[in-house]
């Protein structure tokens, strides 16, 4: 507006000037027509006064009129222009030489601004006068200015309308943006419940569906995200192995319970880091990747022994840190050594009368079965030693059944007392021979001591403890057969005043071949199977069977059986 105006306003100014210039011509060669006659010879003032007199035009101020030489002939203001004095304005010199020329001035006085218009008045091509036009341009200028202030006024309301008109405009456009920024913000902090309502179908509308849009998305792929990662961590947690991060810095990123409870933190103070490196020496090849991909290390501390297995942990083929998944293997190690152990046993124990019976029978082969008396004791000891492989061979197979679970119970209800009964009478012979006092003593119970079990077998068990309870127990010795109730279980104790056990081989004692002296237990004709087959058999009944003892002191045998429970 303001361009428009300016120009606007500067064409006006040209047109109003030019249109003045033209109409001062006009009227100066009007007058110059009218007046002509009067200047020749000399100019007639009279005549020329009478001729402008009532020549009247609103445009124009001043008429001067003029004699060839520039000297005032004739005014409409005397003041000014006295008659006889000489003009010399740039256009009244201009006209003397035979142009008509104009200018604009500002009065000095009054800063008005006047045109003023000087013509010729001339004759057969020689200037006989001049007419001087004067005509205020005020009327002009004030047009021109009310024009200008009319421009000035548009572009301030302009300005003020377009103001508020943007303002409010752009408050709708921003205002939503805003809202959404906001949101945004807010969404960045974590908070995903944002919904921002759609006013519109616009581009901004578009944007805010989009907005909400994503915000759903973004809310379910999260909580996606997060379940998963529930998932993992949950694994993670209750996993039995240890599962510890490294970043590539050695660093520990991430380490579960179980990796905790392995790992033996205070023997290297309190750094986890260390402590790992240490134990398991992880080195910086470790991280190196590519050839190095999973290692396998086995490491023991105290009893423990722990297995690692390491690999890079990789993304996009480059490693950023170690996985560790640390296994406790030690109970897998202890049954690996016993099965060892076990195999070991086996054919140590069956080599011994083997190796005997084959040296006596080379012996035999070599002569002495010429001599009766040699020949018999040899064969005798030869059977004996057949019998004892006979008597390891078949508690194997028992034990082996046991383990597969393989007999067939012939379960029954069973009086406990009277079964240990018929023991005891059998064994007795053995405890008379050795001057041992066997009693037996029954705490009278109203259900009678029921048990659903098969015989033979619960003979078989009360036979192993008792017969080591008479055999491990000196001459002269007491042993104790106590039946009771106790914990809403049948207890049968077996008590001796024997040699007892030392407390080192105490939790060894049911293992399979396990004795406390073997040669000496060797010598008594055991297998060290007794007690193995016993607990097994026992447990298979769902009870427990206790051993208790002092070395030098005696030993306390205490079998749990469940009763029947009399309905
Ligand atoms: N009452 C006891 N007093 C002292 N030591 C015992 C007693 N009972 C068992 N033991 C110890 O426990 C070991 C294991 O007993 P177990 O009955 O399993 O084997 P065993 O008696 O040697 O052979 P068998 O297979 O002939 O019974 C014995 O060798 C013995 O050292
Ligand atoms: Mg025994």
């Amino acid at each position: 507006m303001e361009v428009v105006g300016a120009y606007l306003v500067q064409s006006l100014e040209k047109y109003h000037v030019e249109n003045l210039v033209q109409n001062l011509d006009n009227q100066a060669q009007l007058i110059s027509g009218f007046t002509e006659r009067y200047f020749y010879p000399i100019p007639r003032r009279q005549e020329i006064e009478n001729l402008i007199q009532g020549f009247a035009n609103p445009d124009i101020s001043h008429i001067v009129i003029l004699d060839e030489k520039g000297s005032v002939v004739f005014s409409t203001d005397e003041d000014k222009f006295a008659s006889g004095t000489k003009l010399f304005t740039p256009e009244v010199t201009q006209a003397t030489f035979g142009s008509s020329s104009n200018d604009i001035r500002q009065d000095a006085e009054t800063n008005e601004r006047f045109m003023y218009l000087a013509r010729p008045v001339k004759s057969n091509g020689k200037v006989i006068g001049i007419i001087y036009l004067i005509a205020s341009m005020e009327k002009i200028y004030s047009t021109l200015g009310n024009v200008k202030t009319i421009v000035l006024m548009a572009t301030v309301i302009a300005l003020i309308v377009t103001g508020f008109l943007s303002f409010a405009l752009s408050k709708t456009i921003t205002g939503p943006i805003q809202e959404v920024t906001k949101k945004a913000a807010l969404m960045a902090q974590g908070d995903f419940d944002q919904k921002i309502p759609v006013k519109s179908d616009d581009e901004i509308g578009k944007l805010t569906e989009m907005f909400n849009f994503l915000t759903t998305r973004l809310k379910e792929t999260l909580e996606q995200i997060s379940d998963e990662k529930g998932k993992m961590e949950a694994i993670l947690t209750n996993m039995a192995d240890g599962v510890v991060a490294l970043n590539s810095q050695g660093e520990i990123i991430h380490i579960n319970p179980a990796a905790m409870k392995m790992l033996p933190i205070d023997e290297f103070g309190n750094n986890l880091q260390s402590t790992l490196e240490k134990l398991f020496k992880i080195s910086r090849v470790d991280f190196e990747g590519e050839d190095s991909d999973v290692k396998e290390t086995i490491v023991k501390r105290g009893d423990a022994v722990l297995k690692a297995v390491m690999a890079p942990l990789k993304r996009d083929a480059r490693v950023i840190g170690l996985i560790l998944v640390i296994q406790d293997i030690t109970k897998e190690n202890r049954l690996e050594n016993m099965r060892k152990e076990f195999v070991a046993n086996v054919s140590h124990e069956l080599r011994t009368p083997l190796t005997t019976i084959k040296s006596y029978a080379e012996t035999l082969l070599e002569g002495a079965l010429e001599e009766a008396s040699i020949a018999r004791q040899f064969t005798e000891v030869i059977n004996n030693e057949a019998d004892r492989m006979t008597r390891i061979v078949n508690d194997l197979l028992e034990l082996s059944r046991l383990d597969n679970k393989e007999i067939r119970w012939k379960k029954e209800p069973l009086n406990i007392a009277r079964v240990l009964k018929d023991v005891i009478s059998k064994m007795e012979v053995n405890a008379v021979r050795k001057n041992q006092k066997l009693t037996f003593n029954v705490v009278p119970d109203r259900n009678g001591f029921e048990s659903f079990a098969d015989r033979d077998k619960m003979e078989q068990v009360f036979q192993n403890i008792l017969s080591n309870a008479i055999k491990y127990t000196p001459e002269g010795g007491r042993i104790d057969v106590d039946l009771d109730m106790k914990d809403d279980m049948i207890e049968v104790t077996i008590t001796d005043t024997g040699i007892g056990i030392p407390e080192k081989d105490l939790p060894r004692i049911f293992e399979r071949f396990y004795r406390v002296d073997k040669t000496r237990s060797r010598e008594m004709g055991g297998t060290g199977l007794g007690l193995s087959i016993a607990k097994e058999i026992v447990e298979a009944h769902g009870g427990k069977i206790v051993i208790e003892s002092r070395q030098g002191e005696g030993t306390k045998v205490s079998i749990f059986l469940p009763p029947i429970i009399a309905a």
